[in-house]
């Protein structure tokens, strides 16, 4: 099927031959006039790019940019020649490319095909975006990818380091080999380099079998080397010998083992200044830096938030199979506006949450938690050391807010979905220390103590309530099995103990 292109005809002389261009190029083409509603044209022509042959600094191809931004959809701008300098114009207005005027059709053409093609890029490696800084560093993956020059991606937490490492990886011939993350971080010094190099049997105590190192395991692949700058001196000098000749030694070994890995690296420090500051080598600094790309803050690329948010919504809409309707104009703008610290990994994180939360099916202002909507300077957490909870380990702590999150839903959706099975449950007085005490009734047709007890909802209980009545309940069918009533309730085991200490069921 041909490629989709749409043709502003504020300029309507250039749209003629553009038009004209594209169409013998084989290109499905429409022109629309910006005083249409454009966006029942994006959202109903589906196309691949749109070129804007005029007015771009009148509202009409504002909202035209903003709604192609959501959609995904490529923008070729046409500057006049008035305007001093297109490439401000198109960073300005937030196109995905830019031609001064006068412009040749063929030109035109050849640069909407691009744009296309860097689409698709997009759709294969999953990096959204149509920023400039994000075209930017697509149009370095693709310069990158073939060749097997070392990488060195830089930027904050969550702003897409290792989604760039990866499609780097896919896009060049060693696709089809290994592509093995390591986190240098994670590790103390004797175990990373065991870990990135191998060691002999005995090597040191507990070292009962010769293990082969990540680099090895990576070979004829690639090897994504995460928060190099944590490196202790020692193993960058190690490093720095894999750079140089490609050769190394196991822990403990004393024959050089040669491979061929690409090595990609990543810092969400700056390595420049760990090298001025002298926490990191030089020599080892221009051998990862001979390539390198910078992944800017999202709250510096802002005109992305609206494409990331509603991908995420779709995304997760359909993993949690929720029917989910988008987000409000208000709700969105207050994402915006907010600060991201921890970037694209906190808004896809939020989103997740919100999409398994919020109640109307729709992200509305008030879903949005308040240290967002306030300028959201939640994130990254301080802890007591002062130490920056960051990246994978607030990822670890947010996962499991969202699993338990997950779990009351799936029970209250349990509850709601089987009426026959409902748990009664009865507020008998106030409770010695006003504790609210619950009680199963037993169904009157059935008064074997064996039947499943059932639970009903009364208005006015909590969720909590509910969840205390559905524990005691499970409790008594399973005859105070503990294992068998997590099963059954479809919760694990210690998130059944944890609950039973908290509600104080014994
Ligand atoms: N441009 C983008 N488009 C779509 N998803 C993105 C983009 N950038 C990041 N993400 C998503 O955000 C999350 C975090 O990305 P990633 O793990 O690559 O970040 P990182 O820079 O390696 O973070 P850290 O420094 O904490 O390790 C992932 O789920 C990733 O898919
Ligand atoms: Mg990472």
């Amino acid at each position: 099927m041909a490629d989709r292109v749409l043709i502003t005809t504020d300029d309507l002389e250039q749209a003629v031959r553009v038009n004209a261009s594209l169409e013998q190029a084989g290109f499905d083409t429409a022109m629309v006039s910006s005083l249409d509603d454009v966006r029942a044209a994006v959202r109903s022509r589906e196309p691949d790019a749109m070129v804007l042959t005029g007015g771009l600094h009148e509202s009409t191809a504002q909202r035209l940019l903003a709604a192609a931004r959501e959609h995904a959809v490529s923008t070729l701008g046409l500057v006049e020649p008035t305007d001093a300098d297109p490439t401000q114009v198109g960073r300005e207005l937030g196109l995905t490319g830019w031609l001064k005027k006068p412009v040749d059709p063929g030109e035109v053409t050849a640069t909407v095909r691009r744009l296309i093609e860097r689409r698709r890029l997009q759709q294969r490696t999953g990096i959204l975006g149509e920023s400039p800084a994000i075209q930017e560093v697509l149009v370095k993956i693709e310069q990158m990818a073939p060749v097997t020059s070392t990488v060195l991606i830089e930027g904050e937490s969550g702003t897409g380091k290792e989604l760039v490492a990866r499609a780097v990886h896919d896009l060049s011939p060693r696709h089809g080999k290994a592509f093995i993350a390591v986190n240098c971080a994670a590790l103390p010094e004797t175990l990373l380099e065991s870990e990135l190099f191998g060691h002999e049997k005995g090597a040191f105590t507990g070292a009962a079998e010769r293990r082969l190192g990540r680099f090895e395991l990576a070979n004829g692949g690639t090897i994504f080397l995460d928060e190099v700058g944590e490196m202790t001196p020692s193993t960058q000098v190690k490093l720095l010998r894999v750079l140089e000749d490609r050769t190394f030694f196991r822990v403990g070994g004393t024959q050089p083992i040669r491979v061929d890995v690409r090595v990609i690296a990543a810092s969400n420090r700056s390595l420049k200044e760990a090298v001025a500051r002298g926490t990191f080598r030089d020599d080892l600094f221009y051998r990862l830096n001979v390539l390198s790309v910078y992944l800017p803050p999202l709250r510096e690329r802002r005109s992305d938030i609206p494409l990331l948010v509603r991908t995420f919504i779709a995304e997760f809409a359909k993993q949690h199979d929720r029917n989910f309707h988008g987000i409000t104009p208000d709700a969105l703008q207050i994402i915006v506006d907010a600060d991201w610290p921890g970037n694209v990994r906190q808004l896809k994180n939020l989103i997740e949450s919100m999409v398994v939360l919020a109640p109307e099916g729709e992200i509305r202002s008030r879903d949005i938690p308040s240290d967002i909507r306030e300028g959201s300077r939640g994130l990254p957490v301080r802890i007591e050391t002062g130490r920056t909870v960051a990246g994978q380990e607030l990822e670890f702590i947010f996962r499991s807010l969202v699993e338990l999150k997950l779990q009351l839903e799936d029970l209250r959706r349990r509850i709601d979905d089987k009426p026959a099975e409902r748990v009664e449950v009865i507020e008998v007085g106030g409770g010695s220390e006003g504790r609210r005490q619950i009680e199963a009734s037993v169904d009157p047709l059935d008064p074997s103590p064996e039947s499943p007890s059932p639970v009903i909802y009364k208005p006015g209980m909590s969720m909590s309530d509910v969840e205390r009545a559905a524990i005691d309940a499970a409790l008594r069918e399973t005859h105070g099995n503990r294992r068998k009533a997590a099963e059954n309730l479809g919760i694990g085991e210690r998130t059944l103990y944890r609950k039973l200490k908290e509600y104080a069921i014994d």
